[in-house]
């Protein structure tokens, strides 16, 4: 579902299937898709790695494909009805064409669905949870040798894949994603995740810093630090406890010129100290994805948050006071179990308070094993959730073009991403606060920063003219001095 228009311009769009790119290595040729998260997608990243290390190939080709595997999503009904309709599609091709394909199912679909799959539906080979992918040669080998489907979906206290360097098949060569933990403990009553992920755990200091100088040193210029919870990242090393403030500032000591964002931050566990880390660091964006899921304590309560609208938003107002100037997004929940109309009002006036730059925005799908599945009854009625979605789209809609608006005549540093979609004449990038920007090519290449002054806007993009080529320390010794 595409809700915020010009979203194709993204790379982080959360529901479109990744390819990967040919690779020559290999005998048997694997077709990856991804679906769901940023997590995700590292994730895959660690299976082409996995894959390559045993000699498999890499195709973007899934026609001559040997091994088919969709790396899925269970957090919504959708997402997986979406997976559903891509393995009958590959599962038609295989009779069809008697072709000697095996179909993989990996990810958060495979714990809850394997006997689905691999019983009523007979649609996998091969079932693979987010814990295993080690694994995956063993069980590829195991279903050519028995011709039976093969699984493991063992959920891991431990594992977090941090000595696997991930392969990036699907790069622009400019921002990677680096996962410094795995599983949620948090239980939010909406959420599938810590079934389909297992419990929490943090990947060593180490592994992630390291991880991190290499992509500088191969010209990487942003890391996006993944976690479902990176606020509660927290290892011990050399005898003190690293959390994830100090972890966030030793990663930025890396480069001066590589950006750092990360994603989800947890309202709960967002600290000053981490805030101050942004407030120093020129390096760390000024930009904060930090979920609220909804604008009433009660229905907050019953999602199992623990936190109120007015903690989150003294928090807002602390983050605004040590790092004026911060953006902000967030992920918002229509239609809640038992929610009402004045409930629902309160969604809306917490989004008008507080003004994010961008929300995802989502009706409630209930699911299973869940504690709001087990617990409540799922009584909004999909016409009211409908309703109220649209409700909150148009309202934020409106906000993030007020705010785009208030950006013309201002000048951004924009690290260049790629290519417009709309125009091989035009670049576009991010601003430090996350915007995205469109500008004319002129000699600027994919990788530098340009300092842009912003002249025009849709509800989600800004257009701008560049001024000039940049460095992340220049900017930061300029505001220094002003
Ligand atoms: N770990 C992240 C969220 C991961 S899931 C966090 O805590 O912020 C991404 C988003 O999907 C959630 O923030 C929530 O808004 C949405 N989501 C999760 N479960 C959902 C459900 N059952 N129905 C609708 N949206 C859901
Ligand atoms: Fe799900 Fe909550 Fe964990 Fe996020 S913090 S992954 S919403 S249980
Ligand atoms: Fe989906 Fe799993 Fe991410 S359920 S949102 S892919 S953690």
């Amino acid at each position: 579902m595409n809700l915020i228009p010009d979203l194709d311009l993204l790379t982080d769009d959360i529901d479109a299937p990744k390819l990967t790119t040919d690779e020559a290595v290999g005998t048997r040729q694997v077709y990856l898709e991804t679906y769901g998260c940023q997590m995700n997608v590292s994730d895959s990243e660690i299976v082409a790695s996995v894959l390559r290390e045993n000699g498999f190939g890499l195709t973007h080709d899934a026609d001559h494909a040997d091994v088919v595997l969709l790396n899925t999503c269970a957090i919504r009904e959708n997402a997986e009805q979406k997976v559903r309709h891509r393995l009958s599609h590959f599962r038609a091709a295989k009779t069809k064409h008697g072709r000697d394909l095996k179909i993989g199912v990996l990810g958060c679909m495979a714990e809850r669905l394997r006997e689905k799959l691999l019983d009523q539906e007979k649609l996998v080979d091969l079932v693979v949870g987010p814990d295993a992918y080690r694994d995956l040669p063993r069980l590829l080998h195991e279903t050519d040798e028995t011709g039976q489907a093969a699984v493991n979906v063992l959920l891991s206290r431990e594992e977090t894949y941090a000595d696997i360097a991930p392969v990036r098949y699907d790069t622009n060569g400019v921002s990677a994603f680096v996962s410094i933990m795995r599983g949620c403990d948090n239980m939010c009553a909406f959420c599938v995740v810590p079934f389909t992920r297992g419990r929490e755990r943090s990947r060593p200091v180490t592994s992630i810093l390291s991880e991190v100088s290499q992509l500088v040193e191969h010209g990487y210029k942003e890391v996006t630090v993944l976690g479902q919870n990176v606020n509660s990242y927290r290892v011990e090393h050399d005898g003190t406890a690293v959390d994830f403030a100090e972890l966030l500032y030793r990663i930025s000591l890396i480069s001066p010129e590589l950006r750092i964002r990360y994603s989800t931050s947890h309202p709960k566990d967002c600290s000053d100290d981490l805030l101050r880390v942004h407030a120093e660091r020129h390096n760390v964006c000024n930009y904060i994805h930090l979920p609220v899921q909804h604008g009433n304590t009660d229905v907050l309560q019953r999602m199992r948050r623990t936190y109120t609208r007015d903690e989150y938003l003294d928090l807002i107002d602390r983050a605004r006071t040590i790092c004026p100037g911060i953006s902000f997004s967030t992920d918002i929940i229509a239609g809640f179990c038992g929610e009402t109309e004045d409930e629902h009002q309160d969604t809306l006036s917490l989004l008008e308070h507080v003004g994010y730059d961008h929300a995802y925005m989502f009706m409630y799908s209930e699911r299973p094993d869940t504690y709001a599945a087990r617990k409540y009854t799922d009584d909004v009625p999909e016409a009211i959730k409908k309703r109220r979605l649209t409700e909150i789209i148009q309202l934020q809609t409106g906000i993030a073009r007020a705010r785009n608006e208030a950006e013309i005549g201002q000048e951004h540093t924009v690290l260049v991403e790629g290519t417009s979609k709309r125009s091989d004449a035009q670049l576009y990038g991010r601003t430090d606060t996350n915007k995205v920007v469109v500008f004319d090519r002129k000699d600027f290449i994919k990788g530098d920063y340009v300092n842009v002054r912003i002249t025009d806007c849709t509800s989600a993009t800004l257009i701008g003219t560049p001024l000039g080529k940049t460095t992340l320390e220049t900017e930061a010794g300029r505001l220094v001095v002003a």
